[in-house]
Order: structure tokens, then sequence, then C-alpha cells
């Protein structure tokens, strides 16, 4: 039932870079989005603690705000934008909206991947939406591809590269044979790295992200405990070399797909054949492919950061949620249960993290006498471990370890950390832990 409604009442919360962007971009593009819509996106009120640093876009007079609480309580505002990111204000204010049964637009991943119950829950308590596109891949419309393009589809896996930091820095060490703390500073300088980067080169970043791809794939709340996460701090241009020279790219990739063992999520350094469309995407660009059932594959493609991309998500949510109210309804909410996953409905199942399987690519730094190889194969081999290949340049006469590449069979992630463990610990046939990435051969 169509409600004779003219204007939306937007707040946006928090003015930093992607608050100015959603400002702007409404402010801009407000008469073609009426045209669209057939509804105006009124902005009534912009809120945060700081309201006097320039952000290069004119508010109109009277919208800034230092009180955030004020501005969402407005009754003539009925959707609002949080974009002050962390868990501690952002989580109040949403709580606080969507109670007052108002739509919620947010791009705060950490938020949703940690508190995403709570907030479903408060959402379906006061009757609201809670929209979050901007969350994942930036300008990526990947949220809707999957809630909306792709429901007819049981989700079989989800490939993303959904960190433009790392991706930039990986790009950079491959492209310029550059060490890993030279790329993070330039980073940092040009603005793409935060001073504290940790969320995004530990991978948690992604992790948050990849929580909220498989929740929306499989219906159900997928913790962050099973998402297996390592990141790509420290990363050594020798291993990118190797890669290379086998064919290979390095990409932080997150990796969400049903398998015989439940669904499975990490978030890992892996090996992607320069083949691949993934190994294509480089800087500070995202990539999403999902595999459907019905589909097949499909592919994403864009900017996942920065002012535009991200406020052309969020903007295109406040437009679904204008839509939605004017209806009067309810935008589409998760599925509910494991049956979205195709299971015979229940919980989901997940694959414990220790029960992932793929190849991987080890680096030794391996003692320089006969027998080592042999003894690190046959640790291996106990864990059930084969060798697909082995790399070993010749190095200088006087060296006592030398670099060693092995790439090994299928194995389980529980199973390659135990041999990895005990190979460390053989007296003297290592020098410090192995490195270990992912290869990942797709479907
Ligand atoms: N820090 C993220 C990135 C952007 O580097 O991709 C925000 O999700």
């Amino acid at each position: 039932m169509s409600k004779d409604i003219k204007e939306i009442g937007v707040a946006v919360l928090g003015f930093g870079t992607v608050g100015a962007g959603v400002v702007e971009t409404l402010l801009e593009n407000g008469d073609l989005l009426e045209r669209r819509l057939g509804v105006r996106l009124a902005l009534r009120a912009v809120a945060d603690l700081d309201i006097t640093t320039d952000r290069g876009v004119v508010v109109p007079e009277g919208l800034l705000t230092t009180d955030g609480a004020a501005a969402l309580a407005r009754p003539d505002v009925d959707v609002v934008v949080e974009l002050i990111g962390g868990t501690g204000i952002a989580k109040k204010f949403i709580l606080q909206a969507l109670a007052a049964g108002k739509t919620v637009v947010t791009a705060n991943k950490k938020l949703l991947a940690e508190h995403g119950a709570e907030l479903l829950a408060a959402a379906d308590a006061g009757g609201a939406d809670l929209l979050f596109e901007a969350s994942v891949g930036g300008g990526i419309p990947i949220i809707k591809a999957l809630r909306e393009g792709l429901c007819a589809n049981r989700i079989e896996s989800i490939y993303g590269i959904l960190n433009g930091t790392c991706n930039y820095i990986l790009t950079r060490m491959e492209e310029e044979k550059l060490p890993f703390d030279t790329v993070l500073k330039a980073a940092q300088a040009a603005g793409y790295a935060e001073a504290e980067p940790s969320l995004d080169i530990d991978g948690h970043d992604t992790a948050h992200k990849a929580a909220v791809l498989a929740t929306l794939a499989y219906g159900q709340i997928v913790p962050l405990g099973k998402v297996r996460t390592a990141g790509i701090r420290g990363m050594d241009a020798a291993d990118i070399a190797y890669a290379a020279e086998m064919g290979y790219r390095i990409k932080l990739l997150a990796i969400v797909r049903r398998g015989p063992d439940g669904v499975e999520a990490s978030v890992q350094p892996t090996l992607v054949a320069h083949s691949h469309q993934l190994a294509a995407v480089s800087g500070v660009f995202n990539a999403v492919q999902v595999r459907g059932d019905v589909v097949g594959t499909t592919l994403y493609y864009g900017r996942g950061a920065g002012r535009a991309a991200t406020a052309s998500a969020v903007v295109a949510d406040i437009a679904d949620a204008a839509l939605a109210l004017r209806a009067g309804v309810r935008h589409r909410p998760l599925p509910a249960g494991a049956a979205a996953a195709g299971d015979a409905g229940g919980a989901l199942r997940f694959c414990p993290p220790e029960a992932i399987r793929s190849r991987y690519y080890l680096r030794f730094a391996m003692l320089d006498r006969p027998g080592t190889l042999a003894r690190v194969a046959t640790v291996l081999g106990n864990h059930g471990i084969g060798i697909d290949s082995v790399i070993q340049h010749e190095a200088a006469p006087d060296a006592e370890y030398v670099p060693v590449i092995l790439v090994t069979s299928a194995a389980r992630a529980g199973e390659l950390d135990a041999a990895l463990a005990e190979i460390a610990a053989a007296d003297g046939a290592v020098q410090g832990d192995a490195v270990a990435y992912r290869i990942e051969d797709f479907e």
C-alpha cells in the first residue's frame, strides 16, 4: 500500500570522510534521486562532535549539530545514517534509532560482525530496517547482489578481495619489488592506510566483511570465531617472487563456501593463479566472485573504499529505505534459519577452522645438509600431507640454511599446523617458523 509521502527525512551521524561524501551526494544528486524515486531525500541533520573542520562540502544553514541523539530523535527524521564507526556510541545510536522504528543505514562492518545478532533483533523488535550495503566492498553493490539479484540461488562459494589497503600493499610490493614496511609507510603517507594499520593488515577488517557476506549467503549469523583469519603483516617480498615464479599472485583472500564439512569461512594470504580474474585485481580495488547453484559464477569489481565510492553505497541504501517507507513495507529481511543454506532446516553447520582443506605454499629456511628435506617430508607425510612440488635454488656454498619451497597436496589446516609445529621443534632442521600460505584452486 503506497503512502503519499513526498519527503523522507535523513540524519547523518558522523561527518568524516564518508559522511561528507554522503552529504555531498544527497545535495548534488538530490534532484536526480527525486526523479528516480518519486520521493525527496531531505537532509535534516548532520551530527558530529567536530563540526568546525572543513570537509569540503557546504552544509545548509542550521543542519550541523554536535547532538547526535537529538538529531536521530527528530520526528521529521525517518532514516538514520550511522557513519561514526566503532562499537561504542555508534551501537548506542543505532539501537535507539531502531527502537524508535527508524530505518538505519550503516557502513560499520565491525559492529555488524561483532554485534549483528543484537542489531538484527533490535531491528525486528522495532519493526525497522537495518541496511548495510557500504559495509562490504565500498561502492560495489555486493550486498544487494546477494540479497536480491541472487536470491534464487543457493550460494556455493564467495571469494573476495575485500581490503583495499592490503591489496594496494601487495600490488606495490610485487610490481616495484619493495619490502612490506616501505610500502606500508608509503600507503600511510598517501592516506590509504591508517596510522594504526592492524585492523587492515592483520586481516580483521576482511574477516568482518567475510562474516557479513557469510551471514547474508547462509541466512544465519556467522560468528567471527568461525573465520580462520591471518593477515599480510610482515610479508616477505621473496614469497611474492617465488609465487610469481610458480605462476601465482598473492592476495589477501576471503573465502566463504559450502563443503561436505559445513560452511567454511577464512581470510588468509592466498596464492591465486595469474590466469584467474581475481589475480588481475590490483591496487586499492576490491572484487568478489560469487557462485550460485542456478546462476553459476558471477564477478563484482570496483572501489572498495573512499569517500565517493562508499557514499554511493550509503545513498543507495537511503534510496531503498525511502522506497520501502513509501510503500509501507519493510525492506527484505535476512532469510531466517539454515534453510537458506540448502540444509534440511536446523542450525547451520560450520566447518571448524582447523578442518578447512586446501593446498599450501610452504617456505622453510632449511638446514643445508643431506637428509633434511627427507626429514621434513616425513613429518608432513606422517600428518597425511603430500608434496606436489619443490623449489630450491642453488645457494652460496657457505650458506647454512637455504630457502626451500614446498607445495603441498590438499591438507586440513589443523594437520598442517601440527606438522609445522613438529618441524619447527625438530632439532636444527629448520630455522624459525615456516611461511605457510593457502593455494586456492577454485571450483
Ligand atoms: N580499510 C578498508 C580498506 C576500507 O582498506 O579496504 C574500509 O572498509
